[in-house]
């Protein structure tokens, strides 16, 4: 089962990733990194891992459309199952959506749908919330709109900061993708419109 795995940052969910995998915890491959940032450490961490990377400049286009072009091929010429983004900053197209609707997922650091966007830990701390997590969706054209496929809620604590609840959202983050990716390689994915069903094993 043959993944890649499109981010533009830390990539602490890509090594995550990479490690359950080179583990034998997760039964598939991560075989190509792709980041539209060259100075992001993520690619640091590839080229130290030897996963090979598809790196490319939005700027250098004229249209999203067709950087997404080049990396769909890119994908194609891989055979690449599973799209797994970690961190992409970017929006999708139907370049890209199309071809993996079903097999293209994104985690995000709230309770979808509430608090979409960016730093959706600061937005539910500003908002005074109790309970926060993360969601995997899969992804459509929207921002952080696609169906849920799985979540974990994150208690806020009358003495939590900022940053333990930074802390505490992104070790939920590396427990809940690994398993959601090993659903997907063992097949137990379904999806019908926005309702997401796991089979049992
Ligand atoms: C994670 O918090 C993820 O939920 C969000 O972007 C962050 C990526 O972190 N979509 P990293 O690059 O994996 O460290």
């Amino acid at each position: 089962y043959r993944i890649a795995v499109f981010a533009s940052g830390q990539g602490s969910n890509f090594q995550n990733l990479l490690d359950a995998s080179r583990s034998g915890e997760l039964d598939a491959e991560i075989v190509l990194l792709v980041c539209d940032k060259p100075q992001a450490f993520v690619v640091e961490r590839a080229r130290q891992a030897g996963v090979e990377c598809y790196l490319f400049d939005p700027k250098s286009y004229v249209r999203r459309e067709d950087y997404e072009a080049d990396i769909a091929a890119e994908l194609e010429k891989r055979g690449i199952d599973l799209v797994v983004l970690a961190g992409y900053m970017r929006l999708l197209t139907s370049v890209l959506v199309e071809p993996y609707a079903g097999r293209m997922i994104n985690i995000h650091p709230s309770l979808l749908p509430a608090f979409p966007g960016k730093d959706a830990i600061g937005q539910a701390w500003e908002y005074g919330v109790k309970v926060t997590g993360v969601t995997v969706h899969l992804v459509d054209g929207g921002m952080d709109t696609g169906a849920v496929i799985a979540q974990a809620a994150v208690e806020i604590a009358p003495n939590d900061s900022l940053e333990s609840l930074e802390t505490k959202i992104h070790a939920a983050e590396q427990r809940l993708y690994p398993q959601v990716v090993s659903w997907f390689a063992k097949n137990r994915v379904r999806v019908e419109g926005r309702k997401v069903t796991i089979l049992s094993e």
